[in-house]
């Protein structure tokens, strides 16, 4: 049992991973645990990595990991992601790919504590409605028997939800929370990369006590600027035209 650093959906964001890390290290998290999306839409896949493979971290794989690394298509994918990513397919190391190519797609830990990235079984399934959570309880029961509480990731927002039995209930995520060991939880610790966000740049976490079973959500300013610039210097953020035949080619690919 452990007080848990829970963090996901880093981007290749390295200001915002190394901003998270430090708010973590500060309140004694020595052990990470990490749902996936560790590269895409940022300019330093290869430096996320070696710091997340330098601190331990237990980490599964996201879409943006299999993607950036030939294993998922772009199918799925926004312009703006599919663009980036292929920037990232061009730049990775071959020492990160292969890291990241041995990643598994989910992960329990401790038995009770499961780690997937969108939902249970779909990679790319953006769980973000009461009727998903419900679902994907009855599929976690099924996978993951002995879990009593999911970390997601993938919608890039910090949530938490309560289940019992077939009831979902959205809980507040403001102050430090005493979750009961009757009931099973789903919660995102929201997304390190916060480049997309629309509100205030703030790099999200949370911190996850197994002991005791307390769940706290964390926010960490970075210099979401720096970061900025890199990406559009390193050639990571879509061009308006590229963004115009990307939509083109799609809608002509659809009829
Ligand atoms: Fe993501
Ligand atoms: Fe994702």
């Amino acid at each position: 049992m452990a007080l848990y650093g829970v963090l996901g959906d880093i981007h290749g964001n390295l200001e915002a991973l190394e901003a998270v890390l430090a708010a973590l290290d500060a309140r004694g998290a020595r052990e990470l645990l990490c749902v996936g999306d560790v590269i895409g839409y940022n300019a330093d896949p290869d430096a996320c990595v070696a710091l997340l493979r330098s601190r331990g971290a237990r980490v599964i794989a996201g879409n943006h990991d299999l993607i950036g690394t030939g294993r998922l298509g772009f199918e799925r994918c926004s312009n703006k992601a599919r663009y980036s990513l292929s920037r990232t397919r061009r730049t990775l190391s071959a020492k990160s790919a292969a890291w990241l190519g041995r990643l598994p797609a989910s992960r329990l830990v401790e038995d009770t504590i499961a780690l997937v990235h969108g939902g249970v079984r779909d990679v790319q399934l953006y769980m973000t409605t009461a009727p998903h959570i419900r679902r994907n309880a009855e599929l976690l029961r099924a996978d993951f028997p002995t879990a009593r509480a999911c970390f997601f990731g993938h919608s890039h927002e910090q949530k938490l939800y309560q289940v019992a039995g077939s009831e979902v209930r959205e809980l507040p995520i403001d102050a430090r929370i005493e979750l009961s060991r009757e009931h099973l939880y789903f919660i995102n610790a929201g997304s390190v990369d916060a480049q997309r966000k629309r509100a205030e740049r703030l790099a999200e976490c949370a911190l996850f006590d197994s002991r005791a079973w307390t769940l706290e959500f964390l926010r960490a300013p970075y210099n979401s600027v720096a970061t900025e610039a890199k990406a559009a210097a390193a050639g990571y953020r879509i061009p308006v035209f590229t963004d115009w035949l990307y939509t083109w080619r799609r809608r002509l690919l659809a009829a």
